[in-house]
């Protein structure tokens, strides 16, 4: 199959057209049905888009077969071990390794737009200190284009680029104001000489009373956090955000609609719902009943953290998300916590059980995050906020490669049409209702 050039789509004995077949750097070929309605007056069906590759992109490959992830080229495991999390939206964004130079360029850069603007503090103030922090960050970076307009001209890449740095900077500043807000506490300013990680965890911890020094193992792992999050190919929330795009729309709106996208349970809402679901097995001996809940097809109870759309095998970022689990565990003498233990043992139990053996269903990325945000102190809620930060890299560059993409279009998919066939409105229609 891969050596082929190109399909011919017959209708019995007719051939109704030739599809090119095209072939990436790597992975698996596709057919460009682009010219196909045109030729046949036929559409594709692909709910869920199993089988639709939407884009070309250079960014981030992956081979679920093989549980592969390739940030630009490199592994991602070769990347979270030897890289920190800016070095990697470094290279996400311009696809290459920064020099020493870049890299103390672009940190200088970031530092430089960690504050917002003060009137968006306003903007807190009409929330409920109970709304939920994802609520919050899709009005407030929403609401970033009402305060930096000055470089939203979509064309431009050097406005394209400071849309960039100012996502990447003031991202965390609101993920931590979410918080703050919630919890009722003043918001704290970033501080310049601070590290990116160090400076969210002091903007989340620290009060104007009493100051937060970071433990290093704790900063390193949640830069990792933020390596094994920052990309992943045409997931939901990165489509939204090119379908949000492909209308001309502002870099903040789109961000936006990829935030909004996030929030949902089958994707980056379930970190949080890892832990909640932990918490709601509460323990070791109630676990087969939550498999058996899972694998009940009467019975709409997932196990959260399992599965995956793409990885049919374990999930890389699973596997470096566990390693950092025990850093992290040991080092704050926190190993023997009940959750770490029942998420071991689900993990254990789940991975030997037939249901889950014979659909590929493996650990991903979200089964142990949660555990090691709540070691963290990151509470429950602020999860996938956490996830935010760390995607916002990978939105903005499929954001950036879609604009400068010269075969780029509005998103604008067709239909399979069910509904009723034309009729005429009845002239009684308002008695007879
Ligand atoms: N627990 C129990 N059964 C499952 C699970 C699960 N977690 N995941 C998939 N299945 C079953 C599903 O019922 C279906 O069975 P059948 O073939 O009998 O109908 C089969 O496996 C295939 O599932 P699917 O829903 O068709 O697969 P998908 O590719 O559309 O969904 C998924 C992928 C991630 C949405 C899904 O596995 C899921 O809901 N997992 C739990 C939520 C989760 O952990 N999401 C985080 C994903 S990783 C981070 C991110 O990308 O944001």
């Amino acid at each position: 199959m891969n050596n082929l050039r190109s399909l011919t789509l017959n209708d019995d004995a007719q051939s109704l057209c030739e599809l090119p077949v095209l072939t990436g750097t790597t992975g698996p070929n596709v057919i460009d049905v682009q010219h196909l309605y045109r030729e046949t007056g036929l559409f594709t069906y692909d709910p869920g888009f199993n089988s639709t590759a939407s884009c070309r992109s250079t960014i981030t490959f992956i081979d679920g077969e093989e549980g592969v992830l390739l940030y630009r080229g490199y592994p991602i495991e070769q990347l979270a071990e030897q890289c920190n999390f800016l070095e990697v939206c470094y290279l996400i964004l311009k696809g290459e390794l920064p020099t020493t130079t870049q890299l103390d360029s672009f940190q200088h850069n970031i530092t430089m737009h960690t504050m917002v603007h003060d009137q968006l503090t306003n903007f807190f103030k009409g929330f409920r200190r109970d709304a939920h922090p994802m609520a919050i960050m899709v009005g407030v970076v929403g609401a970033l284009s009402a305060f930096y307009h000055d470089a939203l001209d979509i064309r431009s890449k050097k406005d394209r680029e400071m849309c960039s740095i100012r996502l990447i900077a003031k991202v965390p500043t609101i993920v931590a104001m979410c918080h703050k807000y919630s919890t009722g506490l003043p918001f704290m300013y970033p501080n310049n000489k601070l590290s990116y990680v160090e400076n969210f965890l002091r903007m989340m911890h620290a009060t104007p009373c009493d100051d937060y020094q970071a433990n290093p193992v704790l900063v390193r792992a949640l830069d990792r956090i933020l390596i094994l999050h920052a990309d992943h190919e045409q997931n939901a929330s990165t489509s939204t955000v090119r379908l949000a795009g492909s209308s001309g729309a502002n870099p903040f709106a789109c961000i936006t609609a990829g935030i909004a996208c996030l929030w949902g349970a089958a994707h980056g809402g379930a970190n949080e719902a890892v832990l909640n679901m932990l918490e709601k097995i509460g323990d070791v001996s109630k676990i087969p009943e939550f498999i058996n809940k899972a694998k009940d097809k009467n019975d709409p109870f997932r196990l959260m953290g399992f599965g995956h759309r793409v990885y049919k095998n374990h999930d890389p970022r699973a596997r470096l998300m566990r390693t950092t689990c025990h850093e992290v565990l040991n080092e704050l003498g926190l190993h023997d916590i009940k959750l770490f233990e029942l998420a071991l043992e689900l993990e254990r139990i789940a991975l030997e059980d037939e249901y889950f053996i014979e659909k590929k269903l493996y650990p991903n990325v979200d089964f142990y995050s949660g555990i090691v945000l709540h070691a963290l102190g990151i509470p429950t809620n602020m999860f996938t906020a956490m996830f935010a930060m760390g995607r916002t890299v990978g939105w903005i560059a499929h954001w950036d490669e879609m604009i400068a993409d010269p075969e780029q279009k509005i998103g604008r998919p067709r239909q399979l049409y069910t509904g009723a066939m034309r009729r005429d409105v009845p002239a009684d229609h308002r008695k007879s209702n």
